[in-house]
């Protein structure tokens, strides 16, 4: 790979792109309904503590790499230890896995964009039938899938990424402020308050392993960990930029946007359908309950509106750098052309996305490992490969390269690595003993041995 790495303006510059690639669907759709079903405050908690160790852990390590190497994954695993270059490959799987049903997602928030813009607003105000309905069909669901696809392919072939990336930089803050706005509104429904409770205070009752395995796998991805993403990032990040800064930032602004798509969701899902709503809340949450909530809002409609435009643009971006990452791949590694490239990797997503739209209807009887389509591949990205591919950096890390190249990589500058002695706990024994555990709980309850 020797083609020139282009590199972010400054330590703002790289913050902003990582951010923009970790905020997506995952914070605003995976969150609040994951949040919902493993017990509100309890998973909070979890999820903050796992951020502070694992993901500092793992975000620092993967950025520090691909600073230090200077390639993305599969290059820079190689560069490393020789051996460990499968690991770029099986990091790599997972954009192929995750972009086809984050499309069929990103095909409803373009559903939602043309219901308010054809003024059925009120229609999808019914907390659920609508959009069961919708869900459950087989032409329509298909059809948005596709667009979405297809948008994101003809932005990579045109290569026009950088465009649409400005003007979501500029639309992100804007979604910040209206979720906010719309957060505040919700607390003044009545009934919001008992939700917001359990939004917010940690029931330990409710913990179990599941909680944490459910919390972990969000984890990564929402930061868009653990698949190679943040090496690449990492790249292009020049050398006097504060490594350690940027981490915490990245974080906070992930976890904060989570935190606020949860506080606008649940607490309204509490309201309105009580304690049932929280326990059998599942994918369409947010398509359930945010157009409830405005339509009860004075201008309701206007706002659902901006509200799905600004989270399609979100969507947007992060599907691009999904498509992106997987096709700079296939250019590298076959004698494929851009255009070729593309076209293979819509292909590959229009046939790993077809089952996982019609999984809510037409084929909604069949169920691999008992999830519908869409589940079961997000459960094999985010359950089990991601965690495989973070275990095995730990291993490369913690006991092949050794962590001081990743500390001496963080204070190159002289700058003070305040979590060092944390940092290599968490890389040598923590991570990846709980990491062994979590596997073996996911693929147990996968599998159906366990139950939630
Ligand atoms: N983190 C993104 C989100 O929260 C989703 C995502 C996963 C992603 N992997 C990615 C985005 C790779 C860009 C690149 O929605």
């Amino acid at each position: 790979m020797n083609e020139k790495r282009s590199s972010f303006s400054g330590s703002i510059g790289f913050v902003l792109a990582a951010a923009g690639s970790a905020v997506g669907l995952g914070n605003l759709w995976r969150f609040p309904y994951l949040a919902a079903q493993y017990g509100g405050g309890i998973f909070i908690l979890v999820y903050i503590i796992l951020a502070l160790t694992f993901g500092f852990a793992l975000m620092t390590t993967e950025i520090a790499i691909g600073r230090k190497t200077g390639l993305s994954c599969i290059g820079a695993y190689k560069a490393l230890n020789k051996r460990f270059s499968f690991l770029g490959y099986i990091a790599w799987s997972v954009p192929i896995i995750i972009l086809p049903y984050y499309s069929v997602i990103g095909g409803w928030v373009c559903k939602y964009i043309a219901v308010y813009l054809t003024g059925q607003g009120a229609a999808a105000a019914d907390g659920g039938a609508f959009f069961g309905a919708f869900m459950s069909s087989t032409a329509a669901p298909l059809g948005w899938f596709l667009l979405f696809l297809a948008l994101t392919a003809v932005v990579v072939i045109a290569g026009v990424e950088k465009g649409v990336e400005k003007v979501s930089k500029v639309m992100m803050p804007v979604l910040v402020v209206l979720i906010v706005g719309i957060s505040v509104y919700v607390l003044t429904i009545p009934g919001t308050m008992e939700g917001l409770k359990y939004y917010l205070l940690p029931d330990f009752s409710k913990f179990s392993i599941t909680t944490v395995c459910a919390a972990m796998s969000q984890l990564f991805y929402s930061m868009s960990l653990a698949m190679g993403i943040m090496v690449t990032y990492g790249s292009y990040t020049r050398k006097d930029v504060s490594l350690v800064n940027a981490v915490n930032q990245i974080e906070i602004f992930d976890t904060g946007v989570a935190l606020l798509a949860g506080l606008m969701i649940i607490p309204a899902l509490f309201a309105f359908q009580g304690e049932e709503g929280l326990t059998s809340a599942g994918v369409g949450l947010m398509f359930q309950t945010l157009p409830a909530v405005f339509g009860q809002m004075p201008g309701g409609s206007v706002v659902g509106l901006v509200f799905f435009v600004l989270v399609f643009f979100a969507a947007l971006t992060s599907s691009i750098s999904l498509m992106e990452t997987i096709v700079s791949m296939l250019m590298d590694r076959t004698k494929l052309g851009r255009k070729m490239s593309c076209l293979v990797v819509f292909i590959v997503c229009i046939v790993l996305g077809v089952p996982s739209s019609l999984g809510f209807g037409v084929w909604g009887h069949i169920l691999p490992l008992g999830m519908d389509f869409l589940t079961f591949f997000d459960f094999i990205s985010n359950s089990v490969v991601m965690p495989i591919v973070a275990l095995i950096t730990c291993i490369l890390v913690g006991w092949f390269v050794g962590t001081k190249a990743i500390c001496d990589e963080v204070s190159r500058n002289g700058e003070h690595f305040g979590r060092k002695a944390l940092y290599e706990v968490m890389v040598k024994y923590l991570a990846p003993v709980c990491l062994v555990v979590i596997l073996v709980f996911s693929v147990l309850q996968g599998m159906g041995i366990i139950k939630v």
